[in-house]
Order: C-alpha cells, then sequence, then structure tokens
C-alpha cells in the first residue's frame, strides 16, 4: 500500500486543497499589487477551528516567496508578546533587505539600533500613544533611541519602495493580540496604506477578530478585507477526500462520499481525519464503499477526540467546562447567554467574566448579541460523548 497521502493535523498542508482558489486569486491580486510598489488592501482570514486557515497562509506565503518578495510569517500566542514578534519579524527583514548592496549602510545603522537595546511593547492611554520601549543594552552603550512601531514600519516600507522590493507580513492566531498591540498594528497599517508603501498583511484569526478590531479602531473595518474561511460546500469537501486517494488508484462511491459529507459537514480538518482513517482500515479495497466508510466510524470519532478534542478540553477550568456543558444543554447552537445562565442557575451578571474568558481562551465566540457558539466545530457532540448525562 503507498504512503497514506491525507494529512489529519494542524497547519499540514493538504495533499489536495480543496475549494480555496478564489481565496488564492484574490491573495494573488494582492501580491501582484505590491509587485507593482503600491499597497494593496490588507486581508484577515477569520474562520473556525479546523477550517484551513493555516494552510492558506501558508499557500499565500508561498506565493509571495515564487513572487521575489519579502515574506516573514510568525503566530502570535496566548501568552507572548506580539511586540516582541513583531520585532523579530521586522529584524528578519532587515536581514533580508541587508542583502541588497546598497541599502547597506542605512540598514546596518537600523540594525545598530535594535541591537543596541532591550525591546519591550507599552501603550500609554493617556496619550494614546503605543511604544516600542527600547532599553539600553549594557553590552552596546554608544545608540540611544526610541522608535515607535509605526516608525519602524514605514521606515521599512520606505526602503522596500525604494528597492522596488515588497514585503509581505502573515499572522496566524491573531485573535489572541491584546488590545494595545492590535491597536498599534492598526494604526501602523493605516499610515502604509495612507503612504501607499509596498507592505502587505495577511492575518488569520478566529471569528472573534471581527468584533475586537472593529472595537480598537473605528477604520478596521474599512483598512481590511475580511475573508470568511468556511466549510467545504459538498462539490470542495468531495474533491478534498477523493482526490488524495484517486491519485493512487483508489477510489470512492458515491454512497461513500455523501457519508463522509454527512459526517464531517464539510470541515476540512474532519475531511481529513476521516481519508486518513478509511485509508489506515480498508487499505485492501481499491473502491471504498459506503460500508467500508461506516466500519472506520468509530476509529474516525476515537482519533478526532484524542486528537483534537481532549488536548483542548483539558485546557478549560472545571467551572469552564461546566458553563460549555451548559451550553449544550441549551439544545440548539448559537445559544443565549441568558439560557446559559438558567441553566446554571446564576445570573448573567455573574457568568459574563467566565463568558469572557472563553472567549479569551478562544473556546467560545459570540455570534451577535448576547449569542455564543463554539470555536471548534462539532465540540457540543464531543461534550455529550464525554458527559452522557447532558
Ligand atoms: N482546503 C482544504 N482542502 C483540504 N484539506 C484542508 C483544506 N484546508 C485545510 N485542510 C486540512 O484541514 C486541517 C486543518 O487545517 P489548518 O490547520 O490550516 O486549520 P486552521 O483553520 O488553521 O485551524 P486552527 O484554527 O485550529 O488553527 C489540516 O489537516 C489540513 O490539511
Ligand atoms: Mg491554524
Amino acid at each position: 500500500m503507498p504512503i497514506n497521502p491525507y494529512k489529519p493535523g494542524a497547519g499540514h498542508m493538504p495533499m489536495y486543497l480543496a475549494g480555496r482558489d478564489a481565496v488564492i486569486k484574490d491573495a494573488q491580486n494582492v501580491i501582484d499589487t505590491l509587485l507593482s510598489n503600491s499597497c494593496a488592501r490588507f486581508k484577515i482570514y477569520y474562520g473556525l477551528r479546523g477550517v484551513g486557515k493555516t494552510v492558506l497562509l501558508n499557500c499565500i506565503e508561498d506565493k509571495a516567496n515564487e513572487n521575489d518578495i519579502i515574506s516573514v510569517y510568525f503566530e502570535c500566542a496566548e501568552d507572548k508578546n506580539f511586540g516582541t514578534h513583531l520585532i523579530n519579524a521586522i529584524y528578519s527583514i532587515i536581514n533580508m533587505l541587508s542583502i541588497e548592496e546598497y541599502l547597506k549602510e542605512k540598514v546596518a545603522h537600523f540594525k545598530n539600533i535594535l541591537s543596541a537595546f532591550v525591546i519591550t511593547w507599552s501603550s500609554n492611554p493617556m496619550t494614546n500613544e503605543n511604544n516600542l520601549s527600547l532599553e539600553l543594552n549594557p553590552e552596546n552603550i554608544s545608540v540611544r533611541k526610541s522608535s515607535t512601531l509605526i516608525d519602524l514600519l514605514l521606515l521599512i516600507g520606505k526602503i522596500a519602495r525604494e528597492k522596488n522590493k515588497p514585503i509581505c507580513i502573515l499572522v496566524d492566531e491573531i485573535q489572541y493580540m491584546n488590545a494595545d498591540d492590535l491597536s498599534a498594528l492598526l494604526e501602523a497599517l493605516h499610515r502604509i496604506a495612507q503612504k501607499d508603501l509596498p507592505i502587505g498583511f495577511f492575518g488569520a484569526g478566529l471569528p472573534k477578530i471581527l468584533r475586537v478590531a472593529g472595537d480598537s479602531k473605528s477604520y478596521a473595518e474599512r483598512l481590511f478585507s475580511y475573508v470568511h474561511i468556511d466549510t467545504l460546500k459538498f462539490v470542495d469537501a468531495k474533491e478534498a477526500l477523493i482526490k488524495p486517494a484517486e491519485k493512487l488508484g483508489v477510489f470512492y462511491d458515491e454512497n461513500a462520499i455523501q457519508t463522509v459529507f454527512e459526517i464531517t459537514e464539510g470541515y476540512p480538518y474532519f475531511i481529513q481525519e476521516y481519508g486518513n482513517q478509511v485509508w489506515e482500515k480498508q487499505n485492501a479495497n481499491k473502491v471504498i464503499t459506503k460500508t467500508a466508510v461506516e466500519e472506520c466510524y468509530d476509529s474516525f470519532i476515537e482519533q478526532l477526540d484524542e486528537g483534537f478534542f481532549k488536548n483542548r478540553l483539558d485546557r478549560a477550568t472545571p467551572m469552564e467546562k461546566k458553563f460549555m456543558c451548559k451550553m449544550v444543554c441549551c439544545g440548539s447552537l448559537p445559544c443565549n447567554i441568558s439560557d446559559v445562565s438558567k441553566h446554571m442557575g446564576k445570573p448573567v451578571k455573574s457568568i459574563s467574566p467566565m463568558r469572557g474568558q472563553l472567549i479569551g481562551k478562544g473556546f467560545i465566540y459570540d455570534t451577535s448579541h448576547g449569542m455564543i457558539d463554539f470555536t471548534v466545530p462539532q465540540f457540543d457532540k464531543y461534550l455529550k460523548r464525554v458527559y452522557p448525562d447532558l
């Protein structure tokens, strides 16, 4: 049996990237605009867990590289400082730019500035200023200067334009940025757009980012184009399932495809995992039938529970778990916070902090005023498996 062609896993590039042609074409337009030494509309891809945001960003990064665009990619983490990530990214941009002979002096000077300081990220709510405060590094006491994120990005952008060397910044999991960092980033990108500098920005994150960005700056809506990365439609889900196997001489019949689609609801991660299980368990068959698919159902669920759901649930405190179970008790999703409060036997006011905490941790998001849902697809079904009394 040839090697298993399915790729279930966070950020694992599938053998066949289904249903994203329009999104990729749109990203290529951005790249083309950058190549004309101009600024293009910044993109934010948002969607639930496992829909394929990270693989999209990676795909766009590859396209940028193919077009000789300097690109940097990083992922925000719940507990890490965005400013540090960005400085590292700017650092590597500088390094890449410094390959160019004629910029050597300017870049060397800039590098000097950065390496002379211990960098901390801060914002002043009184003056509304966001600063990268640069503390002096004792090993290099000859340079003293501080700069803002905006100045840094503007300088980089000007160098990029001068050299006709566009830059692309790709940031994953942007929902983990705190309000100050996000506000500083928006401000900096706003200036980049005003100056029409050739810096592109592609972000990806959970749906929560829509609200957070809008709350942070009124112009966020115009600054970004928000692209919903959704489940795959039947035709695309079908391709995601059959294409990797087809190449290796294994075929699915129509009933089998329909069954996988119904169970996975078109979620790319689930399709990869189902294909993976079928490949492992039915390796004697060249044609996969509905029965063959059904025979793999238990191991598919087992794998999802262990590999996808469990480590997420483990990150929740007992009270957070209780809150999420009560969401399931509401009967349908999205559910109303006031219904959750009834099931918990507590006033809305007293459970609101828990709701905020769960949104912050990326478990749930608010779909519209007062309504909440899970960011992880089919998490309600999983909770019912773990707590059968629900
Ligand atoms: N368009 C697609 N076609 C086929 N498979 C896909 C597609 N997009 C993603 N996948 C698969 O789905 C899985 C999840 O992809 P990815 O990690 O990019 O999702 P994500 O949205 O970034 O999830 P998370 O929010 O958890 O980070 C991977 O196994 C990947 O191979
Ligand atoms: Mg991801």
